[in-house]
């Protein structure tokens, strides 16, 4: 019998790369979504894009335990990988109250539908954000967490929360996943990162303003103690990180308890080189200037990513000039996004 993984946000954009990679491996993959950031039109993308169809898509709030146990209820799950949760970090200033909802009562809710329907093995999507305004790097898992903004405390609590519970648990067997910047598309174009609204993040704003969607790129200030004085960060092709999720998943077994790994290349990239590289992939100029910085963000962010390596044998393999070249893809074969 194949296993059967429930993804969570499974219609966001890396559950959706993610659903692909489980499925074109064997895997059986059982969506929920609230659609809450994500179209529902990813769910036939996932279709075209995948060997295989999905087994099932629930129109499910992760925060609905009830509505979650019939999920649990109607198929048989092995593992569980928990995607669904808010990620803007200036959003999560403005709305703490609804980040902590969604992210720690989600991820509440779920453990306790697993629990429940004795599933214990899960892939959680924790954040480099945990680490805050880092003093060293690159960042291992041992380097301090101090988180600086709502978003980023409310995946260390998560983070807190599963080590609680495989403390109490001892069947539980939980990999938690700190990504740094995920960024880039399906290379077939059909799967791409699609923000509701103005964007939040870098990579999909330059390919907007890029496209003629918008004017031009604000850079958040130029003025940082980074080479040229803009953000640095580890951007990491999403296809990548869907393939760390597969692999993930695969070695959930390898020991019991809560560990924690980062997902990132090891590369750092500062605005204006991504910016450079976007141009190089796409051949149109990114209009941008720069403003002052953005409250809450941080110098740079890098990963150390030999853990994964050494536990697993796994590492990234594509480039920034990939992860510009398939985003630019996306933006060009779906101008105004997903439909909606
Ligand atoms: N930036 C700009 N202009 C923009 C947007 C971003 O200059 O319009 C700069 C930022 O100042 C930063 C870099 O680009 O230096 C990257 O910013 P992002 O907003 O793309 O990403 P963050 O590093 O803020 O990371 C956040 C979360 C991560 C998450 C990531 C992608 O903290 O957990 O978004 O969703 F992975």
């Amino acid at each position: 019998m194949p296993e059967t993984v429930l993804v969570t946000g499974g219609a966001g954009f890396i559950g959706s790369h993610t659903c692909v990679e489980l499925l074109d491996h064997g895997y059986e993959v059982v969506v929920v979504d609230n659609h809450a950031n994500s179209s529902p039109h990813v769910l036939d993308r996932i279709a075209k894009t995948a060997s295989r169809p999905l087994t099932a898509a629930h129109l499910v709030d992760v925060r609905d335990r009830e509505a979650l146990g019939h999920v649990f209820a109607a198929h048989r799950i092995d593992s569980v990988i928990h995607f669904a949760a808010r990620k803007a970090v200036g959003e999560s200033v403005e709305r703490p109250v609804e980040y902590y909802d969604t992210n720690v009562g989600g991820t509440c809710a779920l453990l306790s539908a697993m629990h429940e329907h004795g599933v214990h093995r899960l892939v959680f999507s924790s954040s480099c954000s945990v680490y805050g305004d880092a003093r060293t790097l690159p960042l291992t898992e041992h380097s301090p967490v101090a988180p600086t903004n709502p978003y980023a405390r409310t995946k260390l609590m998560c983070e807190r929360v599963l080590e609680d519970i495989c403390e109490l648990l001892p069947q539980m067997r939980v990999l938690a996943l700190r990504y740094f910047n995920p960024v880039g598309a399906h290379p077939s174009g059909l799967l791409g990162e699609d923000p509701c609204g103005v964007p939040d993040n870098l990579m999909p704003y330059v390919a907007q303003v890029a496209v003629g969607r918008r004017e031009r790129l604000s850079v958040f200030g130029d003025d940082y103690p980074t080479p040229d004085g803009t953000g640095v960060r580890d951007y990491i092709h999403v296809m990548d990180v869907a393939e760390g999720h597969r692999v993930a998943v695969g070695h959930l077994d390898d020991s019991p308890g809560l560990r924690v790994f980062n997902l990132g290349t090891g590369a750092g990239t500062s605005v204006l080189e991504l910016i450079a590289a976007f141009t190089e992939a796409s051949g149109r100029p990114v209009p941008h200037q720069v403003v002052d910085r953005r409250p809450g963000d941080v110098a740079a962010l890098v990963a150390d990513a030999s853990a994964v390596a050494e536990a697993w044998g796994w590492t990234t393999t594509r480039d920034l000039a990939a992860m510009c070249a398939d985003a630019w893809r996306f933006q060009t074969l779906n101008p105004d996004g997903y439909p909606r």
